[in-house]
């Protein structure tokens, strides 16, 4: 295993940087600054560094700098003189990266389409277009927590599938590419047993290879899910011990339980296929499948009392999470020419008590992960020490630490 890490990040016209430029050594990277600064902005632009949309599951056109938003550099509409048309300047935001791996160098860019703006991106390796995002996790993964996801036991399983499936695609490379092959074929059989309830005769063979994708990609899904979380649990059970509390897991749904009680993949497909045909009626009325991986949730424990993760405190909840991050981590870099994965974690430190904290970052130095860290209070991050890289932000601009 060789240490996989960014050494250079830079950011043109992407939320409210202009243009900036982060040059990294590889040890983990703390970035400090006050509210509003664009600290959790440079967590996002390295998630879209992956497949997916990104730790704020933002939509693509948000991305851009935006002149007329927040406290950014620049004011583009103020330099137009008032006589003058304005015509506004059509900016696409862009991301690139050096990322080493041994003596290896690799440089991934993304960055919207001009030709689909808005809609879509485009993502170049070395230079050369890939034919999609889905081809950024042959990289590396990345991995992250937001205070968005200190909720992520109150709120419904789709965020849970949601967190599930990105710590999925660090094991499974093409579980992005199952997952939307899923969602595309239930979309479009949605759409026919709607057309159906409202008088139109449903084509009944397209109808059938719809449902026939539905199985074999819902199959792959629940398999994959299934497999990581079996190979998680026994990743925490040798953490025992550690500064994080134990999770236990359990993963749910028809498809799991049939996988779980030995039935083979072919198997558990023609269930499935049999089930869609049998609740086309149910399906169309309902709006949505109401059986299959769409539905699956990842039930949480709190490990010593088996208490669901939704009753602990907040405090517990994050380090609960914080505990499955590195069990996750731990799991990647044991794996043949694994590499852990990148961790993005965004205002860390606010929820930790001291002890906790040293504790994290003792894990993360041993994991050898380059972990991007944020805060506003850099005296929360001391602990740490020379280990991580220190950058200092205000109002989109790197003002000090990248390139020291
Ligand atoms: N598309 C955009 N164009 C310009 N500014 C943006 C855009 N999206 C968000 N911002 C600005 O980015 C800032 C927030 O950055 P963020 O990274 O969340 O700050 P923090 O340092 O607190 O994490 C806000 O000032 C917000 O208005
Ligand atoms: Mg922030």
């Amino acid at each position: 295993m060789s240490r996989l890490m960014f050494t250079k990040l830079t950011l043109t016209d992407f939320r409210n940087y202009d243009f900036a430029e982060l040059v990294l050594d590889g040890r983990s990277v703390v970035l400090t600054g006050p509210n509003g600064a664009g600290k959790t902005n440079v967590l996002e632009a390295i998630s879209m560094l992956s497949p997916g949309r990104g730790l704020r599951g933002a939509r693509l056109d948000e991305l851009t700098r935006r002149p007329d938003v927040g406290g950014g550099a620049g004011d583009d509409v103020a330099q137009t003189p008032p006589s003058a048309k304005r015509t506004p300047i059509r900016r696409h935001w862009a991301v690139s990266s050096v990322l080493a791996r041994g003596d290896d160098e690799v440089r991934i860019g993304t960055g919207l389409d001009p030709d689909h703006a808005g809609t879509k991106r485009i993502v170049r390796i070395d230079g050369f277009a890939a034919p999609g995002p889905g081809a950024l996790a042959e990289y590396f993964s990345v991995v992250w927590l937001t205070p968005a996801l200190d909720r992520l036991f109150a709120e419904g399983a789709s965020q849970r599938r949601r967190f599930l499936d990105r710590l999925v695609l660090g094991t499974h490379p093409g579980h992005s590419a199952v997952a939307a092959s899923f969602e595309k074929a239930m979309r479009e059989r949605q759409r026919l047993l709607e057309e159906a309830a409202h008088g139109t005769r449903a084509d009944e063979a397209w109808l059938a290879a719809l449902e026939a994708q539905m199985a074999e990609a819902g199959v792959a899904l629940a398999a994959a899910r299934l497999q990581f979380v079996q190979r998680l649990e026994t990743e925490i059970a040798r953490g025992a011990g550690s500064a994080f509390p134990q999770a236990g897991l359990l993963l749910t749904g028809p498809l799991e339980e049939l996988l779980r009680s030995g039935k083979s993949a072919l198997d558990a497909e023609d269930w499935y296929h049999t089930e869609l045909m049998r609740r086309r009626g149910a399906d169309g009325a309902a709006g949505r499948a109401l059986v299959g991986p769409n539905r699956s949730d990842l039930e949480v424990f709190f490990g010593p009392s088996g208490r669901p993760a939704k009753d602990c405190s907040t405090g517990e909840q994050k380090a609960l999470l914080i505990g499955i991050v590195l069990a996750n981590a731990r799991l990647k870099r044991s794996l043949a020419g694994g590499a852990p994965p990148v961790l993005l974690l965004d205002e860390i430190a606010a929820h930790l008590d001291e002890g906790r904290r040293e504790a994290l970052f003792d894990e993360l130095y041993s994991l050898g992960a380059q972990a991007f860290m944020t805060g506003t209070d850099r005296h929360l991050f001391k602990a740490f020490g020379e280990r991580a890289q220190y950058v200092e932000i205000a109002n989109g601009r790197v003002t000090s630490g990248a390139s020291d």
